[in-house]
């Protein structure tokens, strides 16, 4: 994706500096632009952590890039099976809920298996990082192809009028690496003259749909109209609202979808207004280890003070009494029934176990 015409990606490695690695500030946007140095294991760790960089897929990219500044130029007296260990066991307590961390890691660590250098594994783990790059954008790519069709098949039943979509929080090139999940079916239909419109929410607690949606889509000149969380019930009921598209921090065997906080009230108001509810996700962000959502993820508790206050182009306000007690969460599961179809970079899939198994690994839909 471009800014002010230059194309970016939200995290990248140069040859010529190979220690460091660059990411767009997330923190900062959209009110400033700024590119940040990770220059080491630390830095990449707490870029996921505070949000500097944030999104699943974004997340994971990191991590293996943050495995890959642990190791190059590494002087430590440890083993190097201990001293990976370390690293992997640290990093993957980042973030709880996005499965794409542990996936990262993982893939990281088996790739240094049988290297017998420190500087031989650097050079494995910055080949893992770069490949899992390339292979989110790829995913986002395919993910976007295969949305395109949904949203054509709106687009011909109004011709003349936008497609309306309703997307939580930021699942675009920000929360990736570049397309996005959600948003890149938006953008290949943008791409191709489909007029669309995005209503954009995640407005608390992080406003992450307001302050990165909001200026994603505005970068592409893509319409679109910033609501608070609780508008989009009312939308659908007036038939304002063609389909719902989100993502996905991790999605279980069963097909139950964790994602941003506020997503199931989405969900449960699609439902009974009868509009279809697809979520996009690469395959890195399914989590086949467990089935139920609701008792199986680990859902983030964040710092209150996100909910006290709220951060904005001036500064900081509190919204909340000195003394009232707040309760912060990042995410919540949308269960499987409510789901109308996961978008995969291999096609689009029923949200069930039996889709899930039957169909993963072969180009195909529902
Ligand atoms: O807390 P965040 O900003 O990391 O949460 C991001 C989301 O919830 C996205 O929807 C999710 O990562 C899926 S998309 C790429």
């Amino acid at each position: 994706m471009r800014i002010n015409g230059q194309k970016f990606h939200t995290i990248w490695f140069d040859i010529n500096h190979p220690e460091t690695v660059k990411i767009i500030d997330q923190q900062k946007l959209p009110f400033e632009f700024c590119i940040k140095s990770l220059h080491s294991f630390h830095d990449a760790f707490v870029a996921i952590k505070d949000m500097t960089v944030r999104g699943a897929p974004l997340i994971g990219v990191t991590a293996a890039f943050g495995m890959y500044l642990g190791l190059y130029g590494c002087t430590s007296e440890l083993p190097a099976d201990e001293y990976t260990n370390v690293l992997a066991r640290e990093m993957k307590t980042a973030r709880p809920t996005a499965v794409n961390l542990s996936y990262a890691v993982d893939l990281v660590m088996n790739a240094l298996q049988g290297c017998d250098s420190f500087a031989e594994m650097a050079g494995k783990a910055l080949e893992t990082a770069m490949q899992l790059k390339q292979s989110e954008i790829d995913s986002s790519s395919a993910i976007g192809d295969f949305g395109l069709t949904l949203i054509e098949q709106v687009a011909v039943q109004k011709p003349g009028k936008p497609v309306n979509i309703l997307t939580h929080c930021n699942a675009g090139w920000l929360a990736c690496i570049d397309w996005g999940t959600a948003l890149a079916p938006v953008y290949k239909a943008h791409e191709k003259g489909i007029p669309v419109h995005v209503w954009v929410d995640e407005t608390r607690p992080r406003n992450q749909g307001s302050k990165l949606t909001a200026f994603e889509l505005l970068n592409e000149g893509i319409a679109h109209t910033v609501i608070t969380d609780n508008t989009g019930g009312h939308l659908m009921q007036h038939g304002l609202v063609d389909l719902v598209l989100v993502g996905s921090d991790r999605t279980t065997r069963r097909g139950d979808v964790c994602n941003k906080i506020g997503t199931y009230l989405k969900a449960l108001a699609a439902r009974d207004n009868g509009i279809p509810f697809y979520v996009a996700l690469p395959t890195s962000s399914i989590d086949f280890s467990i089935s139920d959502g609701l008792t199986e993820i680990t859902i983030e508790e964040r710092n209150g003070d996100e909910v006290r206050s709220i951060e904005g182009k001036d500064g900081k306000a509190q919204v909340v009494p000195d003394n009232s007690p707040v309760y912060n969460i990042g995410f919540d599961v949308t269960p499987a029934k409510l789901v109308t179809a996961l978008i995969t970079e291999k096609g689009i899939f029923a949200a069930s176990e039996e889709s899930i198994f039957r169909l993963l690994g072969s180009q195909t839909s529902v």
